[in-house]
């Protein structure tokens, strides 16, 4: 086998064969294959996809290319929740306690930001003392006795996704059904998790733009998980405007603690609800009440004992950035439109996100948001909120914002667009 015959079979739309898959991937997590070669191969797959028989070999080589954890030890059923990653999107944070505190076990290996979109792991390192990185052993013990872990997945777990991921991040191929369809399962199936809900987003802030395409990635995933056992359910979300008022990792920290206090903006809470219920259902759990979790204190209880577990003081002031600058209407009227991705890149570039790898992030840094679509705004009141300690930033911040909103006149009706608009079981 060799890696030129592989890319000619789907440059020219053919099918791949299982043993070429096999080998492609087992030859490029060891090195065979260079990146210069699965880049070119990658490129033909997001030009000319893959059939569901391919992408579910894809996935399965990507699964043996690494260790697959098993919760098995564990006296509560697991379930989990993946994102594919959005505006303001700190709903794990309140969800994983949640769900803990109705009786499951929420095993939740999370990932870093990229670009305009933010990572859980960069929001939870804002809390002074947290912990990402826990041996598999520590991350067992903290989910036996809390309910719930987030933490950053063992380098152990889908090698050849993080390979090929960071490849396909540098090389424009990550907007590829086939190929993120098989890399976010390849992790949560080696992760052994008995159920997961996919919270797929739709909208200008989401890889998936269009409904057509979040329906295709949600359908793709839900079958693979289902085939390989795992009870996977799909909701695909609004994504065309941030979720919650805050951009940016302390803030949506806080944001998320307010959640859990009982309050928070209302579209958070309706969404970690709605993926709360469909986590304890996938786990057979169809008894809990994650209403009354929220509000009796027991999910705070769980996230302040998941954060002390990991190092973390649940207790300790959060960052808060050195420098603010405020947006104000230019007119009064109904706030009609806010763009997710405009304000994800506007936050980004105040430093609460990384161009590359590498790049730290400010814990502080961020976007806050005075107005939500279908709120009526008076010309001079604030709009939004931008953070950074580097005030330098803020003109490139701004460049992101010019057609980040649409005011209407007052009294121009306004229909807003459901949080969850879609299930796909
Ligand atoms: N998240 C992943 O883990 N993989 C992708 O390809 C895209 C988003």
């Amino acid at each position: 086998m060799d890696a030129i015959s592989v890319i000619r079979t789907k440059r020219d739309r053919g099918e791949l064969t299982p043993e070429q898959i096999d080998w492609v991937i087992d030859a490029y997590t060891r090195g065979e294959v260079a990146d210069e070669q699965m880049s070119a191969l990658a490129m033909a797959i997001l030009l000319n996809g893959m059939n569901r028989t391919e992408i579910a070999r894809w996935t399965a080589a990507m699964i043996a290319s690494g260790e697959r954890m098993n919760f098995r030890a564990l006296s509560r059923p697991t379930t989990d929740k993946h994102s594919t990653g959005g505006v303001g999107d700190k709903i794990t944070l309140p969800l994983a306690p949640l769900v803990a505190a109705c009786g499951a076990a929420v095993p939740q290996l999370s990932g870093r930001g990229l670009g305009h979109t933010g990572g859980t792991l960069d929001k939870l390192e804002s809390i002074p003392g947290w912990r990402a990185h826990l041996s598999n052993e520590e991350m067992l013990n903290v989910l036996d006795t809390t309910g719930a872990v987030i933490c950053a997945a063992g380098d152990g777990l889908a090698p050849a996704d993080k390979k090929l991921y960071a490849l396909r991040d540098v090389t424009g191929t990550v907007e590829a059904i086939p190929l993120i369809a098989s890399s976010i399962m390849s992790k949560k199936i080696a992760e052994g998790t008995g159920a997961l809900v996919l919270d797929v987003k739709v909208g200008s802030g989401a890889f998936m733009k269009t409904i057509e395409d979040a329906r295709e990635l949600a359908s793709t995933m839900v079958a693979l998980g289902t085939d390989s056992g795992v009870r996977t359910v799909a909701l695909l979300t609004d994504m065309s405007t941030p979720l919650g008022l805050t951009a940016g990792n302390a803030l949506e920290v806080r944001e998320s603690v307010e959640v859990l206090a009982g309050g928070g903006p209302q579209d958070v809470v309706d969404l970690t609800l709605a993926l709360a219920r469909e986590m304890l259902d996938a786990a057979g759990l169809k008894d809990a009440d994650p209403e009354k979790a929220l509000s009796d204190g027991s999910a705070m209880d769980v996230w302040r004992r998941m954060i002390s577990a990991q190092g973390g003081d649940p207790d300790a002031s959060l960052p808060t950035a050195r420098e603010h600058h405020i947006i104000t209407a230019p007119a009064s009227g109904v706030l009609t439109r806010l763009d997710a991705y405009d304000v994800g890149v506007a936050a980004w570039r105040l430093g609460a996100g990384r161009a590359r790898k590498e790049d730290p992030v400010q814990a502080g840094a961020g976007v806050e948001l005075h107005a939500k679509p279908g709120d009526t705004v008076t010309e001079g009141q604030p709009l939004m909120t931008l953070h950074t300690d580097t005030p330098e930033k803020f003109d490139y911040a701004l460049k992101a914002l010019p057609d980040a909103y649409d005011i209407a006149p007052t009294g121009t009706p306004f229909a807003p667009l459901p949080v969850v608009r879609e299930r796909i079981a």
